[in-house]
């Protein structure tokens, strides 16, 4: 694809990062998530080192998302208010002097169920409301664990791209409505920059702990996509980190909702929307409209963009649940595990191996993975992983 000026890159700057980090640190919930180490399972697929970032411990919610609406939130009520962001810690953001000052805004959202889960707890954490816009055929537990959070949630007959255009709707008619929404577009480029840059929070303890590891320089990056915010954070931040040598990195989507890959294998550098249901079980992956920050980005610096059936995401599953004698668990949900998934079929299945040789995927290889999610959707993650019967669960 045609290179462009690259200028989204600074939002994944490590000065950002940091900040976004010191901030997550302020919560009395923060503590660095686990990177599992997998030894067992990396000489089992002929690579030297492998490790999964567990996010299913992040903040007691299962999953990373509410890194981003957090900081995105606290950095919206830090220019309303004219205050620095490193004053605005967890312990002033939730008391009442700030309550005063800033007074009560409602930040609206449209979630598969992650995204709109940590802007909740974070809106209820800060004395905020929340409101929340659900895709046809967003599972009732993610819905339960909305309305948990004191959130108006509610499950509409609608994609979720077409829930973001409600939830924009509805913010511009209500007074003090703000939307805080996990994906870019014209015009609206701000507070996803920073959801991203909150994202980054993840990506900088994984780094931290390869160093402590002795790994240093994962050679490969494997991370999963819906609109591509999480993976434009991870690999702006990695080609920030090692501007010389940056890891390869793959990014990987559901083949219901491939549109990076499809935009990629058009090859002009512009966008491919993809429309309709998108049913896969893979419910965080299933938006067709990709970020246009995070693609210029993604576009600039990417080796690989794989689409993948749903079957793959299942094998993750049970791969990271059942792990080799010796090796850590990772309770790993239908986005989460896609990656594992596919690296064992990359490593294994000899159908893949031009696009193991075009990676450089071999024995000297140190591979990094974001399990994104525990499983959050426990009705589904049981016929998965214990009937191994991923049909089944696409019906529930
Ligand atoms: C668990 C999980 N992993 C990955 C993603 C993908 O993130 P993005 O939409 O930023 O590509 C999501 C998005 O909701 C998710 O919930």
């Amino acid at each position: 694809m045609p290179r462009t000026k690259d200028e989204y890159l600074s939002v994944m700057s490590l000065d950002e990062v940091r900040t976004a980090r010191r901030f997550h640190e302020s919560f009395p919930q923060y503590k660095k998530t686990p990177l599992a180490k997998l030894d067992n399972m990396a000489e089992f697929l002929g690579i030297k080192e492998l490790y999964v970032k567990d996010e299913s411990y992040r903040f007691n919610l299962n999953a990373f998302k509410v890194l981003g609406g957090s900081f995105a939130m606290a950095k919206f009520i830090a220019k309303q208010t004219g205050r620095n962001i490193s004053d605005l810690t967890y312990d002033f953001l939730t008391s009442e002097e700030l309550k005063k000052e800033f007074g009560q805004a409602t930040f609206f959202t449209a979630t598969d169920g992650n995204h709109g889960r940590g802007v909740a707890w974070a809106a209820n954490k800060l004395h905020q409301k929340a409101v929340v816009f659900m895709p046809n055929g967003s599972s009732r537990a993610r819905l339960k664990n909305i309305l948990k959070e004191n959130a108006t949630a509610t499950i509409e007959k609608a994609n979720y791209d077409e829930c973001v255009r409600m939830a924009a709707a509805a913010a511009a008619k209500t007074p003090n409505g703000v939307v805080v929404q996990d994906t870019a577009w014209d015009g609206y480029e701000e507070i996803p920059s920073w959801i991203m840059q909150g994202y980054g929070t993840m990506a900088m303890e994984a780094d931290e702990q390869l160093d402590e590891y002795g790994c240093g320089r994962p050679t490969h990056i494997f991370v999963q996509a819906g609109v591509g915010s999480l993976a434009g954070a991870v690999q702006g931040y990695f080609a920030n980190r090692y501007p010389d040598n940056p890891p390869v990195t793959v990014v990987v989507e559901a083949e219901a909702a491939a549109c990076l890959f499809k935009s990629a294998a058009a090859g002009d550098g512009e966008i491919r929307i993809v429309d309709g249901d998108m049913q896969t079980i893979m419910a965080g992956l299933a938006c067709g409209e990709p970020n246009t920050i995070s693609w210029d980005i993604l576009k600039n610096h990417v080796t690989a963009f794989v689409s993948c059936p749903d079957w793959v995401a299942a094998k993750g599953m049970r791969m990271l649940a059942a792990p080799i004698k010796g090796d850590p668990q990772v309770i790993s949900g239908e986005s989460g595990a896609v990656t594992m998934g596919l690296i064992a079929t990359i490593l294994t299945d000899e159908k893949y191996m031009a696009l193991r040789e075009a990676i450089g995927l071999n024995a000297d290889s140190k591979v990094l993975l974001f399990s994104t999610e525990g499983d959050t959707d426990p009705d589904r993650f049981k016929p998965i992983v214990w009937d191994g019967n991923e049909e089944e669960a696409l019906k529930i």
